[in-house]
């Protein structure tokens, strides 16, 4: 029988990762000091042990700078070879420009494409697969791909329901053509993945969904469809809002369903995978995520105890930490998948 993977092109590969949290530590007691819960429930039902909150002053851009700085080192290039910035967030500096905007000139950069995209938690999948498509389509050489939010700037302090969930981060990859790809039939991706696939690393394929029947279960209702007034204000619309069971019920089942589509797409089977890094939103929804899947909980890293939730910032964080800790090595294939409102969800399998 043929093998699908045979079918498969690769366009781009990861280079690089950085990521970067504030110092401020936010206990769980922080929390059980004003509002009914405690560090007992917070740990046992979500795994959160602390979070890292962001000062006042602090911007979106200004915390994803340092690990755009990081993970461009870690490429071996400057800041100079950067061609694109696509980058996840639902915190930006500003309604617009885009928060890409404002990086691109922390970083120095003046040349290429900057965009943000809105996709919630699953926001570093969406803009990697938008970045590794614009590679295909030419737009680039090396593009960086971000995810960063603050989300201590949109919960309700006084909505114990979320308010423990969420922490303030960014992380970050550079997304390189890869080396001696040519243009064929208008679209790069001429690396093809056949006979020992450990030979090629890259993108090996990606799925993304959304359901917008569910966008009220997770959102923050302000814009022009609820323009903040002083009574809007007062009554904290402008704060997140989320029905947690149901999110949870949704996450696990679209997790699972997805990563299983990427593989069958690329041909890959489920036991090839080294490590599965999922969006880190809640612990009992990663170990489900694996029994679902039917994989061992040690393929499954998991970092939320020390930061929560950062939305879209989690993936690169835990790609940029397995990566110096030697967890993820070269040759290793990783599965990416996440969550989030919309409800968006989606995949990307990675030969790293
Ligand atoms: N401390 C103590 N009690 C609490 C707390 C808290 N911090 N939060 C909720 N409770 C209470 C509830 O009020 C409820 O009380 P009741 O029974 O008297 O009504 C009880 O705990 C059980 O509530 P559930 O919502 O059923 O608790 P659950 O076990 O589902 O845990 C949680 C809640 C942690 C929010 C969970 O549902 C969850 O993690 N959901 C997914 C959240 C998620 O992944 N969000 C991010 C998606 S990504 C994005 O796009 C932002």
């Amino acid at each position: 029988m043929e093998n699908p993977a045979k079918k498969l092109t690769v366009a781009s590969e990861i280079l690089g990762t950085g990521m970067c949290v504030p110092d401020r530590v936010v206990s769980n007691e922080h929390f059980a000091a004003y509002l009914e819960t405690s560090d007992e429930w917070i740990r046992e039902r979500t795994g959160i042990v602390e979070r890292r909150w962001c000062d006042e002053v602090t911007s979106a851009s200004a915390l994803a700078e340092p690990a755009c700085r990081d993970a461009i080192k870690a490429a071996g290039l400057t800041a100079a070879d950067i061609d694109g910035i696509v980058l996840g967030t639902v915190t930006p500096d500003n309604i617009f420009p885009s928060t890409a905007c404002y990086l691109q000139s922390r970083l120095g950069i003046q040349s290429g494409y900057a965009m943000d995209v809105n996709a919630v938690c699953s926001g570093f999948v969406y803009a990697l697969t938008t970045a590794d498509a614009l590679i295909r389509a030419g737009q680039g050489t090396n593009v960086l791909v971000v995810g960063v939010d603050i989300y201590s700037r949109i919960i309700d302090p006084n909505d114990r329901g979320t308010c423990v969930l969420f922490g303030d981060g960014a992380g970050a990859v550079v997304l390189s053509r890869k080396k001696g790809d040519k243009l064929v039939d208008g679209a790069f991706g001429d690396h093809m993945v056949e006979g020992d696939v450990r030979d090629i690393s890259g993108i090996y394929g990606s799925e993304l969904r959304a359901d917008g029947r569910y966008a009220d279960l997770l959102c923050v209702p302000m814009g022009t469809a609820h323009p903040p007034t002083p009574e809007s204000l007062q009554r904290g619309d402008h704060f997140l809002k989320m029905q947690g069971r149901e999110v949870f019920k949704f996450a696990v089942r679209s997790l699972a369903d997805v990563t299983k589509n990427v593989l069958d797409k690329a041909g890959v089977a489920i036991e090839e995978v080294d490590h599965f890094v999922s969006h880190q939103a809640n612990k009992r929804i990663l170990l489900s995520m694996a029994k679902h899947l039917g994989v061992s909980e040690d393929k499954v890293p998991i970092n939320v105890d020390k930061y929560g939730n950062t939305s879209a910032a989690t993936i690169p964080i835990v790609l940029a930490e397995c990566e110096r800790s030697g967890r993820i090595k070269k040759g290793d294939l990783v599965l990416l998948s996440a969550v989030g409102g919309g409800f968006s969800w989606g995949a990307v399998l990675v030969r790293w």
